[in-house]
């Protein structure tokens, strides 16, 4: 619904932020949200993640790509409707300026290791140590925290060229 990405925006207000949901009341929301607290530097896209990217965003602009709580889809049979998968991490190498960064946040071990793969085997990215401390805690992540859902964060640096 919005809350982590406006405190982001808020606690960083020289950096501009792009945030990407097709759920239409989670859009609402963070509008509400943009407009109570003056926020000038967030502005909203209601699309598919990865249309907006290949299609919206110059490449190597990006500084950063924030991905917190995908949907896991637990169901094998479901995995392939994951976002990452090698197409997203080469299309995320493709955005991201040089240096910049892609950080995900799951509370799902297996996709977690699935994310480290798939970022691990893309030539582009480099491992980083990530903590959960660097952002604030995401409405997904609490109701996770409370069934006992333990959380991964990683972090992947952008090679230069
Ligand atoms: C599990 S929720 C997590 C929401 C929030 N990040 C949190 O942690 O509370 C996943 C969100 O991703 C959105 N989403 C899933 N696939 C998407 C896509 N391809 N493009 C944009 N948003 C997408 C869903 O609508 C949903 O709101």
């Amino acid at each position: 619904m919005g809350e982590t990405t406006a405190e982001i925006a808020l606690q960083n207000p020289a950096t501009d932020f792009i945030a990407i949901e097709v759920h239409g009341p989670g859009v609402g929301s963070l509008l509400k949200k943009i407009e109570a607290l003056a926020l000038k530097n967030l502005r909203i896209i209601r699309h598919d993640a990865r249309e907006v990217l290949d299609k919206m965003i110059a490449d190597g602009t990006l500084a950063g790509i924030h991905l917190f709580f995908p949907d896991p889809w637990p169901k094998k049979r479901h995995h392939k409707r994951r976002l990452v998968q090698p197409p997203f991490a080469a299309l995320a190498a493709r955005k991201l300026a040089p240096g910049g960064t892609f950080h995900a946040a799951t509370d799902w071990p297996e996709y977690a290791t699935q994310i480290e793969e798939v970022f691990s085997t893309c030539a582009f990215f480099e491992k980083q140590s990530a903590e959960r401390k660097d952002r604030p805690i995401t409405k997904f992540e609490r109701r996770g925290l409370g069934l006992g859902h333990p959380v991964r964060d990683l972090l992947f640096l952008r090679r230069q060229e």
